[in-house]
């Protein structure tokens, strides 16, 4: 519950965080000091010093016993008044008595008239004029005496000093920590950035710094990202190849199919053809999602672009809403390929679609919509998968498709770091498909 709550205070980054384990320790360990020096130090050795003036009062009063004026009083004391450094007068017997006057930030002064108010017999006031006096007003039988002497007899000098330097250099530790703390941090701040970065399909130059652990972690990442990339690359040499080497023998077959006598040879060549088609969609499909380097895109001119395209085939494609302005780091190529393949089941499918873009700080999503049947939830994880052909029944005429289509789109929408998302269209009743990447 509690540590629930504080979550949401608690700051995101790794910097504030580290700042914060930091300066929390600091701060409480100065609070800490603080109280306890005021507390005890401060008091003791106050509450001492005015012991040593009470027994010099006591001293006086002594010397002073059985005077019977305020004249003869202030004689007997006058041989110890030096040596005491003190002064002391009689109050007019008409003047109003003395009030105690501290000020609020008083605290030696507070604890020096506890101690006196409490044990000083004929105790009236004190006060602490200005910074270096201090008077002390009691009763004695011949009327109320002042008595003057340096504060510093009483309380310690300067008592905040301390404070103001262990906060100074508590402040200056704590800087000089951030910045060496900083340089730890940096290595893994990069690590982030390079992952973050492949994950969206771009390659940063990267290589291993800092503490050993992020060091290992830095060249394992390393170590993977070579590895993924060499995968795909295998894939894609794989994949051409094949469909590359077969095409020949192909064409070969079709030349001779095209010499035997046509009723016979019809099927073969357009199974032949069929065959043709898959190696051109194998092709297509090998290319891959990361051909190109990514660059800043227009997404609504790139909306526009293949809407026009369709348009002039004379397919009925439109334009939805384009929200948000701006450019976003994409490769063109293939996300132009994306879309004609979205744009493309839409009107084998259905008979209208429409292609909407919707740009936030955070995301861009490009939208395909149309008329058709669409796709139930429980058959959308089936027909991204490549060569996945969703119940024939359902679009018999719409000429066979090699069932790659999606597969591309879901490839390039994941080497941009993003998705394929597959929904109902609300406008349309059809298909929506939605291509949604992080910025
Ligand atoms: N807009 C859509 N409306 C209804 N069903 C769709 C739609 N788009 C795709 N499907 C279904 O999902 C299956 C897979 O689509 P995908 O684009 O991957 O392959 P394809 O269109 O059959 O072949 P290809 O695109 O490779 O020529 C399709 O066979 C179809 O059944
Ligand atoms: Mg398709």
């Amino acid at each position: 519950m509690f540590f629930q709550w504080l979550k949401q205070y608690v700051p995101r980054s790794l910097y504030a965080r580290a700042a914060l384990i930091l300066v929390v320790p600091v701060v409480a360990l100065q609070l800490l000091v603080t109280i306890v020096f005021i507390k005890r130090d401060l008091e003791d050795l106050t509450t001492q010093m005015t012991a040593t003036i009470q027994r010099e009062i006591a001293l006086l009063r002594q010397q002073a016993r059985g005077a019977r004026s305020p004249e003869e009083y202030l004689s007997r004391l006058t041989p110890y008044l030096a040596p005491l450094t003190m002064q002391a007068r009689f109050l007019p017997p008409d003047a109003p008595p003395p009030q105690t006057a501290l000020s609020l930030n008083e605290f030696s002064g507070r604890v020096v008239r506890e101690k006196l108010q409490r044990e000083l017999e004929g105790f009236v006031a004190v006060q602490f004029p200005e910074d270096r006096a201090f008077l002390l007003y009691f009763d004695t039988e011949v009327g109320t005496l002042e008595l003057a002497l340096d504060r510093r007899r009483l309380t310690a000098a300067a008592p905040h000093q301390l404070i103001v330097t262990m906060v100074f250099f508590g402040f200056l530790m704590t800087v000089i920590s951030f910045v060496y703390m900083r340089n730890q941090l940096r290595p893994i701040k990069k690590l982030a950035d390079a992952a973050q970065a492949f994950g969206r399909g771009r390659h940063l130059s990267y290589s291993p710094r800092g503490a050993t652990e992020v060091r290992v972690a830095g060249s394992a990442f390393v170590d993977m990202r070579a590895r993924i990339e060499r995968q795909i690359e295998q894939r894609t040499l794989m994949l051409s190849g094949v469909s590359h080497d077969l095409r020949t023998p192909l064409t070969r077959l079709k030349l001779g199919l095209a010499m035997i006598d046509e009723d016979e040879a019809e099927p073969m060549l357009r199974d032949v053809e069929e065959m043709q088609a898959l190696l051109d969609a194998f092709l297509d499909f090998s290319r891959g999602a990361s051909t190109g380097e990514p660059e800043p895109v227009d997404p609504q001119q790139l909306a526009i672009a293949v809407v026009e395209a369709w348009q002039r085939q004379g397919k009925d494609v439109m334009l939805g809403e384009l929200s948000g302005a701006g450019t976003v780091l994409l490769r063109p190529q293939a996300m132009r390929r994306a879309l004609e393949n979205l744009v493309s089941n839409a009107v084998r499918y259905g008979t209208r679609a429409r292609v909407s873009v919707a740009l936030t700080e955070k995301s861009l999503r490009l939208r395909v919509e149309d008329d058709g049947p669409g796709i139930p939830a429980s058959q959308r994880g089936d027909a991204v998968r490549p060569f996945a052909r969703l119940d024939p029944a359902r679009n018999q005429d719409l000429g066979s498709g090699v069932g790659l289509g999606l597969a591309i789109v879901t490839d390039i929408a994941r080497a941009h770091g993003g998705t394929l998302r597959l929904g109902q269209s609300e406008a349309l009743g059809g298909l929506s498909a939605d291509i949604v990447i992080g910025r």
